[in-house]
């Protein structure tokens, strides 16, 4: 069964799919709003100890089940651990991968609609109303963002259903220097603005006073995992196509330290500017599309930043979206039989119509609040990312500490002769699952 299954054409296909798999909005448009949100310099401690003690080794570890089992999210813990409850932990992935592309296309459409209204200069100066006003009519707006948004699924469709060699990898192959070389040019412009050390200090000074609330904690962790694409499967599916004398340790820490490199420029591209132009940090989601517009708009040659900036946007969103509609395609191609390119129009049609509720939310159903978030598109995004993502990360942790013995761990995950092997090992087993129960329960008021 296994002889016909997709390849990567080579560890760097695979490696640079995983990287555009993580780098994405969670970098830019996530990151910057979590961190301004939750203080800053400590969020941004509290996030990249979380990256370290629990975000890479459980990279490992979904990579790891993936190519050793060679399956799809629901399929590997089947194939692994025949008629016990773990697979159930894989419709849990698959659902939280359909609740995040769900929203994650709307805010994707919205970066495309920017990057199409700089390209032909309508965004190069300040609209009459002012950039505010002008989101704020096109989000709360019926036809158009849910237009973008069925523009960006099938793009994300059309990479997905051209398979994994040819459309996936071909389309990283391009789109991550892109993106590289597009931020630092941005960190350049940003950082020789007047006043922009303010904005390093927010970054990078903690103020060690917010994490006296829980809810930093979650925000961190679950920045965490949506932004190393944890826990629905897509790193676990992506690592199903990978052929087992491709070494993973490696490849794993380099992708953490490249997503975290994202992460940590967008913020030197993003808050520089907010304290130079005056904006409040806590501006929530709409910081990249209120903020950004206004210092391009006073900045030499914003227009042409505002064009690379949305493309960046735009390329970086792309690649993540295509490996989370892999996890569901990936599952229906294996169950139900159908081909790759019914499974993807099939998915991608219901994720479409899930992103609808997420875009009239902002509008037309902007006072449906389930979960008592902002509304439609913050509760999608806060159940998956700080319930979901690290809920499933918590199986997949004691998956291969106490389900796999010792050995098998250390051996998927080519860690057998390591020195680094036992204090993975113990992470995964103890450290890890602790932590995140705790997290829970403090967010939950019980701890
Ligand atoms: N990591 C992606 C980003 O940062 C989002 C994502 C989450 C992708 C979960 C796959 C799985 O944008």
């Amino acid at each position: 069964m296994n002889s016909t299954r997709e390849r990567w054409a080579s560890k760097l296909g695979f490696m640079l799919a995983a990287m555009g798999s993580a780098v994405g909005l969670g970098n830019i448009w996530r990151f910057s709003y979590v961190a301004g949100e939750n203080g800053g310099g400590a969020f941004l401690i509290l996030y990249l100890a979380s990256i370290l003690i629990v975000g890479i080794p459980l990279l490992l570890v979904e990579v790891s089940i993936g190519r050793k089992a060679k399956s799809d999210v629901v399929g590997s813990f089947q194939t692994l651990a025949p008629k016990k409850p773990w697979y159930l932990a894989g419709f849990l992935g698959v659902f939280g991968a359909l609740l995040i592309l769900g929203f994650y296309s709307v805010i994707a459409g919205w970066s495309m609609y920017y990057f199409w209204n700089y390209l032909t200069g309508q965004f190069f100066t300040v609209p009459e109303q002012g950039y505010g006003a002008a989101f704020e009519i096109f989000t709360t707006s019926t036809a158009q963002p849910l237009m973008w948004h069925a523009i960006f699924m099938v793009l994300t469709i059309t990479i997905v259903l051209t398979g994994v060699k040819k459309g996936i990898e071909l389309a990283n192959k391009i789109f991550m220097p892109a993106l590289a070389v597009l931020l630092i040019i941005l960190t350049v412009f940003s950082l020789s603005l007047d006043g922009a050390m303010e904005g390093m200090r927010f970054l990078f000074q903690p103020d060690w006073s917010v994490l006296g609330n829980p809810s930093v904690y979650i925000a961190a962790l679950g920045q965490a995992f949506f932004s190393l694409s944890l826990g629905v499967g897509a790193m676990m599916t992506y690592g199903s196509y990978l052929s087992d004398h491709h070494k993973l340790p490696g490849a794993t820490v380099g992708i953490g330290l490249m997503d975290t490199f994202f992460a940590v420029i967008s913020g030197i591209v993003i808050f520089p500017a907010v304290f130079a132009f005056g904006i409040e940090p806590d501006s929530g989601p709409v910081l990249v599309f209120i903020t950004l517009p206004d210092i391009f708009s006073q900045m030499p040659f914003g227009g042409f930043v505002g064009i690379l900036f949305f493309l960046s946007l735009t390329l970086a969103a792309v690649s993540s979206s295509v490996s989370l509609l892999e996890v569901p395609v990936a599952y229906l191609m294996r169950v139900a039989k159908w081909s790759r390119k019914r499974a993807s129009i099939f998915t991608g049609m219901v994720i479409f119509i899930l992103g609808i509720g997420a875009s009239l939310g902002m509008g037309a159903w902007a006072g449906f609040t389930p979960i008592g978030q902002h509304n439609i598109m913050d509760s999608m995004d806060y159940i998956a990312s700080n319930v979901f993502l690290p809920l499933v990360g918590l199986v997949m942790a004691l998956f291969a500490g106490w389900h796999f013995s010792k050995k098998e761990a250390l051996t998927a995950a080519d860690l057998g002769h390591h020195p680094v092997g036992n204090w993975w090992y113990i992470l995964v087993k103890y450290f890890a699952p602790v932590i995140i129960v705790i997290i829970f329960l403090n967010t939950l008021g019980i701890l």
